[in-house]
């Protein structure tokens, strides 16, 4: 935890390997239910599919679908509260998705605080592809607000990768095999036409 705070000070983002166990991965993979939906761009009413931009498919988590789950989300809480903290960001709130890529699935580049997402500040992508190899893709290519190459990051099993939101352009190259991650974002709180902007 103390490796991620620091990291988020003076780079703005982390990569934790071994967040998970193989075991505990697999227990994760186990709860997903079979019931995917094509990704959508934007939230609420604003919704819009957009197969140009993304091609993934999505569920949207919730301790309802079994420990393992439940497990992840606490892990997440704990980097919620490091991160008001240390930085005072107000993080108020927690949202992740499963995402399945198939063999050809694509993410544009793209920043995650788009329209309708204002609200979010740091993202997580939590990936589950235990066999991942070079010749599979699918990497996670992450750039900076002038366009710079940052980083360019495998979906290994058990990694971690977290970033402010609103300072890291980045996308998904296409896979080549099937992929599994945890696209997840803490929110700030907002109000939005007189109503609070709780998620979903
Ligand atoms: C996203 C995203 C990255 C990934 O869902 O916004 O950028 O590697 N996902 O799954
Ligand atoms: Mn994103």
């Amino acid at each position: 935890m103390n490796q991620l705070i620091d990291a988020l000070a003076t780079q703005g983002y982390y990569i934790w390997d071994d967040f998970l166990t193989p075991t505990e991965v697999a227990a994760l993979r186990d709860c997903i239910p079979e019931d995917w939906k094509n990704a959508r761009i934007g939230r609420n009413d604003e919704t819009s599919r957009e197969e140009t931009i993304r091609s993934d498919k999505i569920q949207w988590l919730s301790s309802s679908m079994g420990n393992p789950v439940g497990q992840f989300l606490d892990k997440m809480e704990q980097i919620r509260l490091e991160a008001n903290r240390h930085f005072y960001l107000g993080l108020f709130e927690y949202e992740a998705h499963f995402a399945k890529y198939e063999k050809g699935d694509f993410y544009q580049k793209h920043l995650d605080c788009f329209k309708g997402n204002e609200n979010r500040r740091l993202t997580t992508v939590f990936y589950m592809n235990e066999q991942w190899d070079e010749s599979d893709a699918g990497e996670l290519v992450v750039y900076d607000l002038d366009d710079n190459h940052i980083a360019t990051i495998p979906p290994k099993s058990g990694r971690l990768f977290v970033f402010l939101s609103e300072q890291f352009p980045h996308e998904v190259l296409p896979t080549n095999a099937e992929r599994f991650s945890i696209a997840g974002w803490f929110r700030i709180n907002g109000v939005k036409d007189n109503q609070l902007d709780i998620a979903r």
